[in-house]
Parts: C-alpha cells; sequence; structure tokens
C-alpha cells in the first residue's frame, strides 16, 4: 500500500473550510507545509492569528478528510500564525509598529472596562500575539495598579513614555509620569494631544494586537481617539443592569456614528457563583447585554460573572487570566479575546 502524494493531499484538503472565513482552506493559503513518512502525515496549518478559537475544529475536519486516505495512519497537525495589519481609512494615520488596534470602551465608570481590557491583552499576549495595552482613560489611569506596575516610575523619565512588559503585554499608561494619588485636571485639547502622544510618540514594534482602555463616556479624549485612530474594532463593556445598559448602547452607537466597526458586547457582573453552595445569583441581574446586543443588531460576545479573585488580582496587579487560568471568568475572557481577534481576521478579509 502506498501513502498519497501532495497532490492527492492537497486536493482532499481542498474540503476543508474555515468556519469563519467560509472559504476552503488551500485556496486561502492556510497549508504551508506537507511532510510525508511512511504512513504519517503532518500538516502545517497557517492561521491568521494565534487565538484562533477554532484551532480543534480545523484539526478534526483535516482528520476527517485525510484519515480515510489509502495508507495514511497518522494526522499530524503544526501551527503557525500570520496576523495581518488592518487598513486604516483615508482620514487615519497608520499607528507605526502597530498592526491592529481594539477599543474596549464603556459609557460608564465602574463597569468593568480597565479589567475587561487588561485581561484581554494578557489573554491575546497568552496566545502567542504580540500584545500592548495603552492606558487612555487618563483622568483615572488604573491600567499601572492592575499590571502590577507602580504609579509614577517613568516620572523622572526625560525621553518620555516607554512600554513597559508586564505579564507578556507591553503596557503603556499616563499614569507611569504621575505619582499615585496626584490629581490630573484635563481640558479637553490636552486630552486629545496627549492621547495622540501615547499612541504615536511610543516606539512599538510588531505589536499585532494594542488593546486601548477608553475613558467612559463620550468625551473629547473617547471621540477624538476613536476619530483618529486606525481602530479596528470596539469592545463595549456593560453591566447587565438597565442604566448601565442604556450607556452601552450610546457608546455603540458613537462608533457607528464614527464608522468604528463594534465587535459586540460583554457583560460584566454578569452572575455570581456561591463558593460555598454553588448557588448562582444574579446581582445586577442577567442576560441585559444580550438583549441589547440582539437589538442593535451586534454579537454578543460572553459574560463574565462577579468573582472575588477578580477584584483582588486586579489590586494585586495579577489579572485573573494569569492567577486564576480555571476559572470561569479567565476561561470566558480567553473566549472572548479569541472572537474579537477571529473577528479582526474576518473584517480583513471582506476589506480585500
Ligand atoms: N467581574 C468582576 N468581579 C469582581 N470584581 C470586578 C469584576 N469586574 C470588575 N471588578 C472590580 O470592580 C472595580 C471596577 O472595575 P474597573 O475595571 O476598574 O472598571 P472601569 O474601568 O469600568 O471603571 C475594580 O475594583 C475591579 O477589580
Ligand atoms: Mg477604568
Amino acid at each position: 500500500m502506498t501513502i498519497p502524494d501532495q497532490d492527492t493531499i492537497i486536493q482532499a484538503l481542498t474540503a476543508v473550510q474555515d468556519p469563519e472565513l467560509h472559504q476552503d482552506i488551500v485556496s486561502l493559503q492556510m497549508v504551508k507545509d506537507i511532510e510525508i513518512e511512511e504512513t504519517k502525515i503532518t500538516v502545517t496549518i497557517e492561521l491568521t492569528t494565534p487565538a484562533c478559537p477554532l484551532r480543534e475544529t480545523i484539526e478534526n475536519d483535516i482528520r476527517e478528510v485525510l484519515l480515510p486516505l489509502d495508507g495514511v495512519e497518522v494526522v499530524a497537525l503544526e501551527w503557525t500564525a500570520q496576523v495581518k495589519a488592518s487598513v486604516p481609512r483615508e482620514d487615519q494615520k497608520v499607528v507605526e509598529g502597530v498592526a491592529n488596534i481594539i477599543a474596549v470602551a464603556s459609557n460608564k465608570g465602574g463597569v468593568g472596562k480597565s479589567t475587561v481590557a487588561t485581561n484581554l491583552a494578557v489573554a491575546l499576549a497568552a496566545s502567542g500575539a504580540k500584545t500592548a495595552i495603552i492606558d487612555a482613560d487618563i483622568t483615572g489611569p488604573n491600567i499601572p495598579t492592575m499590571f502590577g506596575l507602580p504609579a509614577g516610575l517613568q516620572a523622572e523619565n526625560t525621553e518620555g513614555l516607554r512600554p513597559i512588559d508586564k505579564h507578556g503585554v507591553q503596557v503603556v499608561s499616563l499614569g507611569f509620569l504621575l505619582p499615585k494619588g496626584t490629581p490630573v485636571v484635563w481640558r479637553g485639547p490636552m486630552i486629545g494631544s496627549a492621547v495622540r502622544q501615547l499612541l504615536h510618540d511610543v516606539a512599538w514594534e510588531g505589536i499585532e494586537y494594542l488593546i486601548i482602555d477608553l475613558p467612559p463616556g463620550t468625551s473629547d479624549a473617547s471621540m477624538s481617539m476613536a476619530q483618529e485612530a486606525p481602530i479596528a474594532g470596539a469592545v463595549i463593556v456593560s453591566t447587565p443592569q438597565d442604566v448601565s445598559l442604556e450607556d452601552a448602547m450610546k457608546a455603540v452607537s458613537m462608533f457607528e456614528k464614527l464608522d468604528v466597526p463594534v465587535f459586540g458586547m460583554v457583560e460584566n457582573m454578569s452572575y455570581f457563583v456561591a463558593p460555598d453552595t454553588g448557588v448562582t445569583y444574579d446581582i445586577f441581574g442577567h442576560g441585559g447585554a444580550k438583549k441589547a446586543a440582539d437589538e442593535l443588531g451586534i454579537d454578543f460576545l460572553g459574560e463574565i460573572p462577579i468573582e472575588p479573585a477578580i477584584r483582588e488580582g486586579a489590586d494585586r496587579g495579577v489579572p485573573v487570566v494569569v492567577n486564576a487560568q480555571d476559572s470561569d471568568s479567565a476561561k470566558a475572557f480567553t473566549q472572548i479575546a479569541g472572537s474579537v481577534a477571529a473577528r479582526i481576521s474576518v473584517l480583513q478579509r471582506m476589506n480585500i
């Protein structure tokens, strides 16, 4: 019995579709290498993101078409990833060294925007993507704390802000320039220029995903940022309460007006599972964000439970994705990060 040759294998692989791009993996040029050793075939697949949530589906589909071929006994998969850059609109200035920008927004403070931004960044980095985060919440920069970086650590620095590597993420915050607790009074134009500096004056290198933690609301800073920065898309954070949802809807319409794609809505503080009894409580209600997302015709990205470990980790500077990988919240953050990365790949494909 002879094992099939390259051409036969490639022909068989044309039956495998990328589940998101709805096209076969051969014509998408995702098959980078095929190695044949006796009865074993090793296929190398190049994904559009290392955070690809559907790796397993692709793997199963490949096995399903190759294993029935005569002479094939073992099918092994190897993965690589090549993240492409989003193409900015004509009126937007490219951020050098950054391929894709993801904005995390809400219209209200305290809903967990920075928590979501931080954990999405850490989850993307953990998948192997080169990831950065910018703390654009200038009036209350708390990304340093959430990453366990001291406020004011670059206050004496004459060269301006530099990214600091923490939990695998390149972190930049104006909080690095200001000692903790320094009250900052910003006027609109100052905010705009500070945010611009955060984006354009930092020497970024090879960043595949840059997360921006926007200030809450449709303030000058968010507006100018969303207008000028080539944002690939926005993630809107809300709690299940009506008041917060109303606010989230405002954020959605702001991005739509500015022609920035909205990736979808995350429901934070969605439910609470009592650790002693396992009983679930919907402290702030439940499911409201999904309903709102449906009404607005945008995706619902997932729900994050209330977990004391999230708050405790945030205060200690160890995000829950690093600290408690098996928790429901860490799993949800990782899944949401994968969905967002996949959405970026799909949008890029549509723009070709
Ligand atoms: N799902 C959650 N479970 C427990 N605590 C949370 C959760 N989400 C956020 N928190 C806590 O709530 C507070 C506000 O969250 P934060 O991310 O700073 O909100 P925002 O950036 O929207 O103002 C922080 O102390 C954070 O640790
Ligand atoms: Mg915040």
